[in-house]
């Protein structure tokens, strides 16, 4: 069931502490956009529903059960120390919905419709912004295929939605594992998109890696098993003795905006080299001194043991390495203004 949003009553204060130990869940608060699209009328103006309680009715044949049509974004907006409220960089996030959409046949609302659904939903969800330094606000845009078939085809009708939800840290943990037995995504697939399908397909591999005790899987290539691609939901990148960053090139990995973030930090603002290119896991085991994943959701987050092959690699000392300290100190102090962006990436409520 959907209720349009029209609360104009002055807001509940929210209890002192509420954002002190938040974890990464779904919650429902205030209210989440809504737009519609289809064969006749193209995108129809999105609006506000209340978040409470708030259901999709869908027909049974509807794309996405069967043939899943479904793309999605992640980003972040966070509140300043001096109060204000930022977004980062999300003009890329709407772009790269678009290249998502257009690889699943689906339709994307326009930049400028992305940005004022997230804008709008952020805003009228002010509230939920954790405090400076607690969290932030994760936004989550959705495209699914809503219209139903019966026969592998596109849907006819589709469904724009964006709701937010107040997160702490997401995944958290230093050592990987490389499954005998898994790949994310093979060349000329789907796995440069944002597609529900690709993470579906990590559920089994991130299930093993827990069960091992490993935080997540770390994929390789799906034609020779012998190139990293990246994890379930995060990008690689080592660090090597001579300071040089590589990083898994773009082909079959999601094209993530923290690891262009990052890679533009460490190569403009630090001048350290760095290669987007073919990483073999033999060469990050025997070369690398660190190595570190990165993600809206992740951040970065330093990798202390890969396990390749059944054995425990300790890369570089086994301990949390400099430079993927001083990458996330920098890029958090960008998201936050404490530091200039050079790039025009922070985008204020
Ligand atoms: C993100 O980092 O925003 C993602 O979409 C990853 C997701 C698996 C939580």
């Amino acid at each position: 069931m959907l209720k349009p949003f029209t609360d104009q009553s002055p807001l509940q204060p929210q209890a002192p502490g509420w954002d002190d130990s938040l974890g990464f869940r779904y919650q429902e608060l205030d209210a989440f956009w809504l737009a519609r699209w289809s064969e006749k009328t193209g995108w129809e103006p999105g609006q506000l529903y209340e978040h409470q309680g708030a259901t999709l009715e869908l027909s049974l044949g509807a794309n996405v059960f069967h043939y899943g049509q479904a793309v999605f974004e992640g980003l972040k907006a966070r509140r300043t120390r001096e109060g204000k409220i930022v977004l980062f960089r999300p003009v890329d996030n709407a772009r790269r919905m678009r290249a998502s959409a257009a690889r699943l046949l689906m339709p994307a609302p326009s930049v400028s419709t992305f940005l004022e659904a997230v804008k709008t939903t952020v805003r009228v969800n002010a509230r939920w912004v954790p405090g400076y330094g607690k969290g932030s606000l994760y936004i989550r845009p959705v495209i699914i295929g809503s219209g139903p078939v019966l026969g592998v085809a596109p849907a006819s009708e589709y469904l724009f939605f964006v709701f937010v939800c107040p997160v702490g840290q997401y995944m958290g943990g230093d050592r990987v594992i490389v499954l005998t037995s898994a790949h994310r995504a093979a060349p000329y697939g789907t796995g440069a998109a944002k597609t529900a399908g690709n993470y579906a397909a990590s559920l089994l591999p991130q299930r093993m890696a827990k069960e091992k005790h490993y935080v997540d899987a770390l994929y390789l290539d799906a034609r020779e098993d012998r190139y990293i691609e990246e994890l379930s939901g995060a990008n690689f990148f080592a660090v090597l003795h001579d300071g040089t960053l590589i990083t898994p090139a773009l082909g079959s990995i999601l094209p993530g905006i923290t690891r262009a973030s990052v890679i533009t930090v460490a190569s403009e603002l630090f001048g350290w080299p760095v290669v987007e290119r073919k990483v073999s896991i033999d060469e990050v085991l025997s070369h690398a001194v660190e190595a570190f994943y990165v993600g809206t959701a992740a951040v970065l987050a330093p990798i202390t043991v890969i396990n390749y092959q059944g054995v425990d690699h300790p890369i570089g000392t086994g301990e949390p390495g400099p430079r993927a300290r001083m990458l996330r100190q920098a890029l958090e102090e960008i998201q936050l203004q404490e530091r200039p962006d050079l790039w025009d990436w922070v985008v204020e409520l």
